[in-house]
């Protein structure tokens, strides 16, 4: 009998005499899905089956979180070819182990299965992944190889170098359709792996090299969620997953149609999803918004870009530059002398690292590999290690001008770049001499004050959350005059433990600064370890601010934008009075109850010469 004739039989057996629809937990050779059926995985957190979405004819076969009870799709099969109105469906394995849809006879999609295996059997697993292995239980196909427009924990962006198999995210066409938009979310064929966000061949914005530690841009995440990056980089797989420690929280990464990349959670006390983060954030997230060798930073009002080095670096077309059109970048202002041999490399610290299209990388070099390998080629522009800290080996040259930064301000967050420079700009003045981690001091109190102001003041408005600093933590540091003058004091007292801060902390620290400030012994008030590299004057002047910042009357503390001008001036300050809060205590200076001191570093710029 012809294969179609039976098919309809059986269909017509199936969907006219169907009166119950079930909830299997297997598809094989005699168990299949129909219309209204479903494929429940083992704790029933994921469920597959037939969604049509509001307001369409279309129906799709489709993957969601069964425990979240608005319809939250994951994965879909028959993107772009929907199935429309009554004919009867049928998701059922054909030999040799091919998960096909069928409706009505024809076969509308089907699994991509290379590898030829009868008795194959199909299920969803609790992470949202729909396997189907042979009867050795061998994966023979998965629908984590064909992402669409959400990444689920363990779920892979990247490539298999060997198969030539490509995980990206694309977007639906809209909110109602499944079909493939023009959105999508991955890495790049060439260099060292970033995620990119592209519309078409576009790039809109880039997350940053992918780093096992964490990333530069993206921020991390709050509560109890408790996420781990993994990220492979081999001869033969270059991926990136996240994994979340405790699968019972139901999570999703989802490149959505207008070009946002969301991070939802399911909170069940409140029976919602919870966006925890949306990427790009702002003007300074849109990609090479100032052109080469500029970085971009937020201030109080707005974006603005500045070149990577004020003294070694000039816009490339001035006037433009003036007028606030940025996309000319900068230029070096020296050119390179490389076939003299004589060039060396400044080190720039605390930004994104640049577009990683055009680097080329070893992942067991370690850095002065790396700067040795990079001075050889007259085209390598700079060098760094694509891991988050310094230790660990890694290493990336750049072969194009360095595009995309952006600046962080407040800690020792971001990562660090040497730039390729000619030999007579090695030499200029500078606060550092020696290479290294070490030897980081700081330039002067006043600029980390500055530096951290307008970091605080940034996050807050822009949500922006510096990778370091928990969530919970940089919250209950309030963005007033008064915790301002908290914060000086806790600078220039050595304290810096920002997660720990409690209230009692404040006041002891307040009340110790007060009584030292009113018998003339401020400097007893500064750390130990910082007592080589500051200026007395403006520690002392730093210490003033803070007082009044922090005094009892609120009327009497300056307002923000007279703070900004006492940090930038130099007139005499008037004298604080009492500080709220004050405590007469006993004990002298310095021990807070978390105990931590710490140095600070500022946005630095260290040399090295050539060798
Ligand atoms: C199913 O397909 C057959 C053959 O193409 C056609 O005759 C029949 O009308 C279809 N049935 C439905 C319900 O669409
Ligand atoms: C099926 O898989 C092969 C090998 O992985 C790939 O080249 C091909 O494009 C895939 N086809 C579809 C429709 O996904
Ligand atoms: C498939 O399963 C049947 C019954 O379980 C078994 O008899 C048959 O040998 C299996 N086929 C293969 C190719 O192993
Ligand atoms: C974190 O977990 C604790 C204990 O399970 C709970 O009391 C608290 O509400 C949770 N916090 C958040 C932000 O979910
Ligand atoms: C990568 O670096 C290691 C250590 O220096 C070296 O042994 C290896 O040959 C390098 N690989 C490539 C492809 O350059
Ligand atoms: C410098 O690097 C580029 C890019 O990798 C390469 O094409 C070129 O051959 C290298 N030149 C030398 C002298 O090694």
């Amino acid at each position: 009998m012809d294969r179609a004739v039976v098919f309809l039989l059986l269909f017509s057996l199936v969907f006219f005499d169907k009166i119950h629809t079930a909830e299997l937990d297997i598809i094989s050779d005699s168990l299949f899905l129909t219309d209204g059926d479903t494929l429940v995985s083992a704790s029933g957190i994921f469920e597959l089956g037939f969604f049509q979405p509001d307001n369409t004819d279309n129906i799709y076969l489709a993957i969601w979180y069964k425990k979240i009870p608005v319809r939250t799709v994951v994965w879909v099969a028959n993107r772009d070819r929907p199935l429309a109105g009554a004919s009867p469906l049928m998701l059922k394995i054909v030999d040799p182990g091919v998960l096909t849809l069928f409706y009505n006879t024809s076969m509308i999609w089907s699994t991509n299965t290379t590898t030829i295996s009868r008795n194959a059997t199909a299920t969803l697993r609790d992470t949202g992944n729909l396997v189907l292995v042979d009867q050795n239980e061998k994966i023979i196909w998965q629908s984590f190889d064909y992402p669409t427009d959400t990444l689920l924990p363990g779920m892979k962006l990247g490539r298999n170098l060997v198969t030539g198999m490509q995980w990206h995210l694309t977007s639906w066409k809209s909110s109602q359709d499944p079909a493939p938009g023009e959105l999508t979310w991955g890495p790049d064929k060439l260099g060292y792996p970033e995620s990119k966000l592209k519309l078409g061949k576009v790039v809109k914005f880039r997350c940053g090299p992918w780093s096992n530690q964490r990333f530069t841009d993206i921020p991390t995440f709050s509560g109890n969620l408790s996420f781990r990056y993994e990220v492979l980089i081999t001869e033969s797989e270059v991926s990136f997953a996240y994994i979340l420690d405790d699968n019972s929280i139901l999570t999703l990464t989802r490149l959505n149609s207008l070009g946002q990349l969301e991070t939802w959670n399911w909170v069940e006390e409140d029976k919602k999803l919870h966006l925890l983060f949306s990427l790009p954030r702002d003007t300074c997230d849109a990609y090479n918004t100032c052109g080469a060798y500029a970085s971009c930073s937020l201030t109080l009002i707005q974006q603005s870009c500045a070149c990577l080095d004020e003294k070694r670096f000039v816009p490339r077309d001035e006037k433009s530059w003036k007028r606030g059109d940025w996309s000319g970048g900068c230029v070096r202002r020296t050119q390179l002398e490389c076939e003299k041999g004589s060039d060396g490399f400044i080190r720039y610290s605390n930004i994104k690292l640049p577009d990683t299209e055009y680097t080329w990388f070893n992942m067991s070099m370690c850095l002065d590999e790396c700067e040795a390998k990079c001075l050889k080629n007259c085209t390598c522009m700079a060098y760094a290690n694509p891991q988050t800290s310094l230790e660990g080996r890694g290493c990336m040259l750049w072969f194009s001008d360095l595009l995309d930064i952006r600046a962080f301000s407040g800690g020792h967050v971001a990562q660090d770049i040497f730039v390729r420079m000619a030999s007579s700009e090695l030499g200029l003045e500078s606060t550092f001499k020696k290479k290294g981690e070490a030897n980081i001091k700081i330039i002067f109190p006043l600029t980390v004050l500055g530096v951290l102001l307008i970091g605080f003041f940034s996050t807050w408005l822009c949500g922006y959350m510096a990778p370091e600093y928990a969530l919970d933590g940089l919250f209950s540091i309030k963005s007033d005059v008064f915790s301002f003058g908290v914060l000086v004091l806790e600078i220039v007292s050595g304290k810096k433990n920002w997660r720990n801060i409690r209230p009692e902390h404040h006041n002891v620290l307040i009340g110790h600064a007060w009584t030292l400030y009113n018998e003339g012994r401020s400097m007893e008030l500064i750390d130990a370890s910082l007592s080589e590299s500051f200026n007395p004057p403006e520690v002392l002047r730093s210490i003033q601010l803070g007082l009044l910042c922090v005094q009892q009357n609120a009327r009497d503390r300056p307002n923000m934008s007279s703070v900004v001008l006492m940090l930038s001036s130099e007139g005499a300050l008037q004298q604080p009075k009492q500080p709220a809060f004050f405590m007469d205590t006993e004990s002298p200076i310095a021990d807070s109850p978390s105990g931590t001191h710490g140095s600070i570093n500022g946005l630095t710029i260290t040399e090295i010469d050539a060798r």
